[in-house]
């Protein structure tokens, strides 16, 4: 449970991933909105989420948010669409009450489909997600929330995140277990004209999958979304705003080891990183 006193210290804002995938979003974040501080938790340990059942999920992230809070994070983004597929309505809906209703977590699969009508103009959408993602149908029933007349098809891709935390994500490898999907997929519609990239890992595979898919198909990546999506949160909500200290600093965590840590973080952030090791 959250400190008390600490409730009313203002603090960082926590952006969580099951392991280096949600530096995509962060990176995006940071971009929109430098002057706030954050934290980065990578549960590196115990990658991939996009297999595991959604109890486990649940389990892990409720863990890793509340470690968030305790160091002092009144806001958590979890940057991970299994995570919001899987925990982020338990946690909003039960845990939160019990723990500090002031607190806050948000998703990345909301703002995400908020965008879809600005981009499909068939109305057809495809998406590749993680496994987890895909079995949870929250990509489905938020488009029926909102755009009932839009269309999507998904298809589960398990090998694209191995393939990027193992830095095989460009070689000539990859090839196969990208195109392999993008047949799939577009055998199962061809009339998708938009294609939700519904892993914050896949950004990173970006190169490979624009080889195999139509010049016409239009691809949506989360980060700048996902960013924007916060400042107007942050706009909207002064007194949230207010509990976000603003140095401009970032300092992250992972269960891992902090050298692995530092290696692959390199290759998303493009820069040299700092990690601190912490037990969940
Ligand atoms: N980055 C996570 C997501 O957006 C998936 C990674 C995993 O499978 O743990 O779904």
């Amino acid at each position: 449970m959250a400190n008390k006193d600490m409730s009313i210290v203002p603090g960082p804002i926590g952006v969580f991933d099951s392991g280096y995938g949600g530096l995509t979003i962060l990176d995006k974040i940071r971009n929109e909105l430098p002057e706030y501080d954050y934290i980065y938790l990578g549960d590196n340990a115990r990658t991939p989420y996009g297999t595991r059942s959604f109890d486990v999920v649940y389990q892990y992230t409720l863990e890793s948010v509340k470690k968030l809070f305790d160091m002092g994070c009144h806001l958590v983004i979890l940057g991970c669409n299994t995570a919001s597929a899987k925990a982020l309505r338990s946690i909003q809906q039960h845990d939160l009450p019990l723990i500090d209703k002031e607190r806050r977590v948000l998703g990345v699969i909301r703002p995400t489909v908020e965008v879809l009508d600005q981009v499909t103009v068939t109305k057809h959408v495809g998406m590749f997600a993680t496994p987890g993602t895909v079995k949870s149908d929250s990509y489905l029933l938020e488009i029926q929330k909102l755009f009932p007349d839009i269309r999507l098809t998904s298809e589960a891709c398990p090998m694209w995140v191995p393939l990027i935390e193992n830095n095989e994500h460009l070689s000539p490898g990859a090839d196969y277990f990208v195109k392999q999907h993008v047949d799939n997929l577009l055998n199962l519609d061809a009339k998708i004209d938009t294609i939700i990239l519904g892993c914050t890992h896949y950004p990173l595979i970006l190169p490979t999958l624009l080889k195999f898919l139509p010049k016409h198909i239009r691809v949506i990546t989360q980060g700048e979304i996902v960013a924007k999506s916060l400042r107007t949160y942050l706009d909207n909500h002064p007194k949230m705003r207010k509990k976000c200290t603003t140095k401009g600093s970032v300092v992250y965590y992972t269960t891992e080891t902090v050298e692995k840590f530092a290696s692959m973080a390199s290759i998303f952030l493009k820069e040299h990183v700092l990690a601190v090791n912490i037990q969940l």
